[in-house]
């Protein structure tokens, strides 16, 4: 078994091992940023926040305590539509519980890379009869996104390398790296 320094640079075996790309402080200020700004439009609110299982969870902690706002939580989860990182086909795995109309909704997401699964989310949750509809995602590959979708709260841009850590994972694993990691090439 592997033991995890989380102070470590470099994680996993070739050829998939990872390096630190964005440090926890870095992270930390813009999802902080993204805080600032979502609790100015939705303080009155009492908006919904629906995580994107399961990469979404460390960033929707952090955030919903940031922000600081009345509000509810629920969950969404699509199919493995990445094993590892190919993709596939989405369907929904769980819906969400909560009674959407004429509520304000956030959808929280820890990555838009392609913008396939926002743009299935979208026209799921669309037919639902909120008052409002609304994306952050802590990290956005703008090279990747494909062209029309809307992110309308955006954490931070990346390149478009595979990444690991803060929530997102390779085969399930890295969730908890409190850094950002990048897949290593030319191993
Ligand atoms: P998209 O549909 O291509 O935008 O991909 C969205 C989903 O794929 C995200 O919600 C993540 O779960 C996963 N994903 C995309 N890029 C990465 C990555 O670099 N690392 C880990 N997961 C990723
Ligand atoms: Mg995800």
């Amino acid at each position: 078994m592997t033991t995890l320094s989380a102070e470590h640079e470099i994680v996993g075996t070739a050829p998939f091992r990872f390096r630190r790309m964005i440090d926890r402080e870095t992270i930390a200020d813009n999802m902080r940023r993204l805080a600032v700004q979502l609790r100015m439009e939705y303080q009155d609110k009492n908006p919904i926040l629906i995580g994107v299982l399961n990469g979404c969870f460390i960033f929707m902690a952090d955030l919903i305590r940031e922000m600081a706002v009345e509000c509810e939580v629920d969950f969404i989860k699509l199919s493995s539509y990445r094993e590892n990182m190919q993709s596939g086909d989405i369907e929904l795995r769980k819906d969400v519980d909560a009674d959407l109309r004429n509520r304000h909704v956030l959808l929280v997401e820890d990555i838009v890379d392609t913008g396939n699964s926002l743009a299935f989310l979208r026209r799921h949750l669309n037919s639902k009869g909120a008052a409002s509809f609304a994306i952050a995602s802590m990290f956005v590959k703008p090279n990747a996104v494909r062209p029309g979708t809307v992110i309308e709260y955006v954490g931070m841009e990346i390149p478009n390398d595979f990444v690991v850590g803060y929530g997102l994972d390779y085969a399930q694993q890295w969730r908890q790296l409190p850094d950002l990691h990048v897949l290593m090439k030319d191993e």
